[in-house]
């Protein structure tokens, strides 16, 4: 790890709400696995999210919403292994707090006991009463407004949010609801950059942006959509900063190759027996 960023202390909910009043910016990640997770934690991501987009992105669901508390809890403990100074936070799926409060405070103390240290509830005003019980209830809560993945199926697919008057009016006025809820943070997705910045000026607390304009408090991204491998169509939000698609294609056309061709492994790639062993095999034909 860069030594600067080393000597930064952990990531801390209190602490995203200093670097919002300082004006420093929030950079926040999505990690599925161990070894991604440790990469993305040593490079010095403020936040670590276990998305729900694992659902699409590594289980191959055409949606967030098949997504289960078990396919989270399972990915969370691989990564929870992995960070040590990122806050790690976890979405809540779809359907662990649609139902209700209860189920809602239990899966979001069930994921804190794993590991978590905040989860992630999609939707404004209509969640208001549901993040207000969570952060009643000790957990730290990120809202997430705009375009709001586990509503596929009423928005019709991924659609930009708040280009009406109306529309953009009432992100405003989820943004205000949540923040008055207790959440610490909004990620707000999809939007109108002009909208991201009046929301920006108008919260407390921190604004993360994806698809929202780059006037956001922070950033988040999907991993595999930053690093080329999403088999997603790349939304233009998206910078690529690596085509690992590529690179791994590549690398898997020449072991496939080398193996066919009988050049992999070779020798210097093999065990060898003691000299004596091999004695043994001497003189041995074929099996018949
Ligand atoms: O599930 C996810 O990855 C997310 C981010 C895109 C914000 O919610």
């Amino acid at each position: 790890m860069d030594p600067l960023v080393e000597a930064v202390s952990k990531i801390t909910v209190p602490l995203l709400l200093e670097r919002k009043l300082r004006g420093e910016r929030i950079s926040c990640l999505t990690a599925y696995d161990f070894p991604t997770a440790r990469l993305i934690d040593e490079s010095g991501i403020d936040i670590v999210l276990v998305g729900d987009s694992l659902g699409p992105v590594v289980l191959g669901y055409d949606s967030t919403v098949p997504v289960t508390e078990a396919d989270m809890l399972h990915h969370l403990r691989a990564v929870r292994r992995a960070v040590r100074r990122a806050l790690l936070v976890v979405d809540l799926p779809y359907g662990s707090y649609q139902v209700g409060d209860q189920t809602a405070v239990a899966a979001a103390v069930g994921f804190l006991k794993e590991g978590a240290e905040a989860v992630k509830v999609e939707g404004g005003r209509k969640r208001s009463a549901t993040v207000r019980r969570l952060t009643e209830a000790e957990v730290p809560v990120m809202g997430h407004i705009g375009l709001t993945p586990q509503s596929f199926h009423v928005l019709g697919g991924h659609r930009v949010q708040g280009r009406t008057r109306e529309s953009a009016a009432g992100i405003l006025e989820d943004a205000e609801a949540i923040e008055d809820a207790g959440a610490f943070a909004v990620v707000l997705e999809g939007i109108p950059r002009e909208l991201a910045t009046v929301i920006r000026q108008r919260l407390r607390v921190p604004t993360i942006g994806i698809g929202a304009g780059p006037d956001c408090d922070g950033q988040v991204l999907v991993l595999h959509d930053l690093i080329g491998l999403s088999l997603q169509r790349r939304p233009k939000f998206v910078r690529p900063y690596a085509n690992m698609s590529r690179v791994l294609q590549s690398a898997l056309e020449k072991y496939r190759e080398d193996v066919s061709e009988g050049r992999f492994p070779a020798d210097a790639e093999s065990y060898h027996c003691p000299e004596d062993v091999r004695e043994q095999f001497e003189g041995l034909g074929v099996r018949r």
